[in-house]
Parts: structure tokens; sequence; C-alpha cells
């Protein structure tokens, strides 16, 4: 079986890494930038500082701020409207995954033309996007360094899974420095969206060498530091491997793919506006219970990754090591136990299943459900 590497050119990690990263930026010769974020980092004051940043390396920008924390069809329009006044050569995303996929959304279609629903599915897009520079500030989505891009499609109340090469940006940023003041409660949500990253991307069936290394990487470092970077938001050790490990549970999944999880979640996250990483914590436990009739051994694979001693247990016991290790982890961060704390509401099940069956994420489960059974995970992490 082929199998194809997909990673930005270049991608900078480590404390104040960002100046390096813009010097990069200005020696790429890129004139002017739309900057895609969201009010809170607006308000910070974090997109005037990179305006500055930018204008003293004579490139000119102008900021979209308006990206949704679910970012809709309607954001992509905005920010292109933006884009096109200014006559930018770039898009630089900062904060986390909704600034990034939205502005892949902006960047893909200022190339293609056309609507962004037009580009729903697996490399539907003719040509790259503009170019774009992705400065992440949660740890993490992974979104600064995928081919993926999800955005919610406000008419029809699903998010849109966009997987596509050409969204991939030209240049990640992983500065922990911006990651320092992230709530505990965004820590605990895009720590453990990192961790289903992981754990999907390794019991996909299109994992290879390339991407388990990076998953059980990723699963022990997130295991040993996700709680500490909760806790302590200022320790810069933990802020540091989380960055790390969640860029690289990014290079397990945008390679291996993902699973189940993902198309489900998003599915709460589009019909319900609930945040991703929540979304994937509540109803990984559940869907990897479901996935251990075929998937055991390497479930057992990530219990020993996550610190749990697997040498005599069978591959049933390891696989329900793992689940109990998550649940764990996930009790750790104060992460709610059930979808109904969520306020989801059981009557939406079916409809929430069949769009979960039609989401790009799930092609790569190791074992395909049915309507009936996606439905009783639904049921079972309520
Ligand atoms: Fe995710």
């Amino acid at each position: 079986m082929t199998s194809v590497f997909y990673i930005p050119a270049i991608n900078v990690i480590g404390l104040n890494s960002l100046n390096q990263a813009l010097d990069t930026a200005r020696d790429y010769g890129y004139k002017s930038a739309l900057i895609v974020t969201d009010i809170m980092l607006a308000k910070l004051g974090m997109a005037e500082q990179l305006q500055q940043s930018l204008a003293e390396r004579n490139i000119k920008s102008v900021v979209f701020d308006g990206t949704h924390p679910n970012p809709t069809t309607a954001n992509v329009s905005a920010g292109l409207e933006i884009l096109k006044n200014h006559h930018c050569d770039c898009v630089i995303s900062l904060g986390g995954g909704s600034p990034h996929d939205c502005a892949k959304g902006i960047a893909l279609v200022a190339t293609n033309g056309g609507n962004i629903r037009d580009y729903e599915g697996v490399d539907r897009s003719a040509k790259p996007q503009l170019p774009m520079i992705a400065i992440n500030t949660t740890a993490g989505t992974a979104s600064e360094m995928t081919r993926f891009c999800i955005i919610t499609d406000e008419e029809r109340h699903i998010k849109m899974a966009i997987v596509d090469k050409h969204v991939t940006p030209v240049m990640s940023v992983n500065d922990p420095a911006l990651m320092m003041g992230m709530p505990k409660s965004l820590t605990a949500a895009t720590g453990m969206d990192a961790l289903t990253h992981a754990i999907e991307a390794y019991v996909s069936v299109a994992a290879t060498p390339i991407t388990d290394a990076c998953a059980l990487k990723a699963i022990t470092m997130i295991a040993k530091h996700l709680p500490v970077a909760v806790e302590e938001g200022d320790n810069l050790v933990a802020r540091e491997a989380m960055a790390y490990a969640q860029f690289m549970a990014g290079m397990a999944f945008n390679n291996a793919s993902l699973g189940y999880v993902h198309a489900m979640a998003h599915q709460l996250g589009g019909f319900y506006d609930l945040p991703h990483g929540v979304c994937n914590a509540v109803l990984l436990p559940h869907v990897e219970q479901f996935n251990s009739r075929v998937a055991a051994a390497r479930l057992r694979d990530c219990a020993a990754a996550m610190g749990v001693e697997v040498s005599a247990m069978s591959a049933q016991q390891g696989a329900d090591a793992c689940i109990a290790a998550i649940r764990q982890l996930a009790k750790s961060v104060h992460i709610p136990t059930g979808l109904r704390d969520l306020n989801v509401k059981e009557q939406d099940f079916a409809i929430l299943a069949a769009n979960a069956l039609k989401d790009a994420c799930g092609l790569t489960n190791p074992v395909r459900a049915s309507h009936e059974e996606i439905i009783s995970i639904y049921q079972a992490a309520f």
C-alpha cells in the first residue's frame, strides 16, 4: 500500500519562536496579510501586536476577528470579502482550531472560487490555497498543520469536513508563550482533542509506521503533561510538552485520518454549537469500547503508552484498561461525564447518527457501524 505524508513545509516550535517564524514570512516576500482571529484574542491585543510585528517586517495587514468558535460559512464569506478588498497575498491565522479552519476556508476559496460548501469531502479543490501561515495558541486541534478544515454549514446545521491537501498551511508556529494564558477548561478540552487524534489515528485502517510512532509518543506525553498544564497554566515544561504532543498527534491523524469519535462529535458541534474537544472527550471511551471488537491489541498499546502495565493482560483486558485510563484522564481535567450534561437531546440521535455516517472522518474507523450502532454509542455516552 502506498502512503502519502502531508505536513507543512516549515514547522516552528518552541518558546519565543514566533519572531523567527515572522522573519521567514518576510523572507517569503509577502506584502499584505489577512490576519484571521477571534474577538477574544483581538481584545487581548494579540492581533494588534502581530500587526506591529508584521509592519516591522514591511508586511501590511488587516484583521478579521469575526471567527465564531465553530467557524461558519458566513465567517468564511466575510473574511474573503476583506481579503479581496485589501488585495492580500497571504493569510495568517492567529488562535486555535477555529481561526485556522476559518482561514483555510478563506484561503481556499480565494484561489479556487465558488463557495466553501463546494469543497466538502476529500480533495475537491483544483488549486493550492493562498499561502497561509498558522500561528497556534492552543494545544490542540493541530489545525495549524493539517489538511483538515471543519466549517459549520448554518443552513444544514452540520459541520462540513473539508479534507484537502490544498488547505495545508505553508508554515505552522507553536510558541508556548502564546499558550500560557489559556484558561483551564480550554486547556483540558483541546488537550483531550489531541488525545483523541492520537488514539483515532493509531486504530485507523490507514495507520502507517510513521503515524504509529507519532501517535504513541503523543499519547504518552499527553497522559503525563495534560493534568499539569490544566492545573498550572504557567508551567512552561507542561505547556511546551503539550505543544509538541498535539503537533505529533496532528502528524498522526493528518495522515492516518480519524474515526467515529470525530465523525460523531462534529454532529454535536454543528447541531448544538458545543466545544469540539469536550464532545470528543465524552465520546472517546464509548467509541473505543465499540472499536475494541477489532482493535483490542492496538488499544492495549495505547494503554501502555498511557503508563498502564499491560504485559500480563490479554488484548481485551488491555483495551479495557485503555478505556479506563481515558476516563480517568478526562475526569482529572474535569471533563463532563455525559452528553446529558451538554444539553444534548436523545430525540436528535437518529439524525445525528445519519449525518455522522456521512462524515469523511469516519471512513477510516477500524470497524464499520450501522445507523443503529451509532445511535447506541450516542446513547451509551448520554
Ligand atoms: Fe479534533
